[in-house]
């Protein structure tokens, strides 16, 4: 059974078409991971889908309640985690998810209960006297799930809840949400990190330009891009030099940098490789490390859209 079911959303601001006919589902119980490039229109349609915003076309049925004619009911069951979090740095982390949970509709009895389970969930138990101001980006960032955990909702919503945190921090939010699969929550996530969607996630949508272009399982999303490999390559001093000469070797779709590594989506990895090489060395560039992966959702984008998901 849906949870949720977006069919035809459009919202423009102005002239831009944020949303353009996006439609997808999502069922009870699993992670569904929402990935697109910067400027897709993923937090667009997560703020119509909780209600933040109003469509301008299309209808969203959150567990059959429709948003726009049952807005409270449809919205009681929905947990938020914005992409900025949403705390009062002067306050504690306590008094922080008592104001959600009263916001919430949560009475005296059910607060304290529900302020220390949520604190338990992000594991920051022993921070809960601690204010906000005192906080690191990853504790805000998982304070601010509690807050969004903090009346029980049966879809929990996240719009992008590791950007910008050290690897510590985000592998604990990634485990966090894996472990909200035994509380029956149905979660979506939204990234343009395509490692965490396909760790986390059992259902994926790649949205770009407003649109679904591809919904389904991991494997199902994966066996549409099968023909292309991705080549990563760490070099000791990355130049766009090299760059530039590797994408235009013959069998080169689309290279990219991401840190010291130079990504490069081939359909064919294997007569690539000796090519890249000999660029790199030509100018002045020293390998450290190769890994030639098999296609990933990254591939898959690249061959739907003809761009890279970061640039
Ligand atoms: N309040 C707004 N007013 C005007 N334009 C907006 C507004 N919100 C979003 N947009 C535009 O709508 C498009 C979609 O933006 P949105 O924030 O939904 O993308 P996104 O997929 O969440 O991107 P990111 O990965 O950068 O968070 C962008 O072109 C953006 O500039
Ligand atoms: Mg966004």
């Amino acid at each position: 059974m849906a949870i949720l079911e977006v069919k035809d959303l459009k919202k423009a601001f102005g002239s831009r078409q944020a949303v353009n006919g996006a439609s997808f589902s999502v069922r009870e119980g699993e992670i569904f991971g929402l990935l697109g490039p910067n400027g897709a229109g993923k937090s667009t349609t997560l703020s119509l889908v909780c209600g933040l915003l109003k469509a301008n076309a299309g209808k969203i049925l959150i567990d059959g309640w429709d948003i726009a004619k049952d807005g409270v009911k449809a919205k009681n069951l929905i947990g938020i985690v914005p992409q900025e979090p949403a705390l009062y740095p002067m306050l504690s982390a306590k008094a922080n998810l008592r104001f959600w949970g009263t916001i919430n509709g949560l009475n005296s009895d059910e607060l304290e209960k529900a302020v220390n389970d949520v604190l338990k969930v992000v594991g920051l138990e022993d921070r809960a006297e601690g204010k906000i101001s005192k906080f690191s980006g990853g504790m805000k960032r998982r304070l601010n799930i509690a807050a969004g955990l903090i009346h029980n909702p049966r879809l929990l919503i996240m719009d992008e809840p590791t950007v910008g945190i050290d690897p510590q921090s985000r592998n604990h939010i990634l485990e966090t949400v894996k472990n909200l699969r035994n509380r029956d929550i149905t979660v979506i996530y939204t990234s343009h990190y395509v490692e965490e969607v396909e760790y986390l996630c059992d259902r994926v949508a790649i949205m770009d330009n407003g649109q679904i272009i591809s919904e389904g399982t991991l494997s199902e999303l994966l066996e549409q891009g099968s023909e292309y490999q991705e080549l990563t390559i760490k070099l000791n001093s990355f130049s766009e030099n090299i760059q530039s000469s590797i994408q235009t070797l013959p069998g080169v779709e689309k290279t990219f940098s991401l840190d010291e590594k130079l990504k490069i989506i081939t359909s064919n990895a294997e007569k690539i490789l000796p090519m890249a090489f000999e660029t790199i060395v030509g100018n002045g560039g020293i390998v450290s490390e190769i890994k030639i992966h098999k296609p990933n959702l990254e591939s898959l984008f690249l061959k739907l859209t003809g761009k890279a998901l970061r640039n």
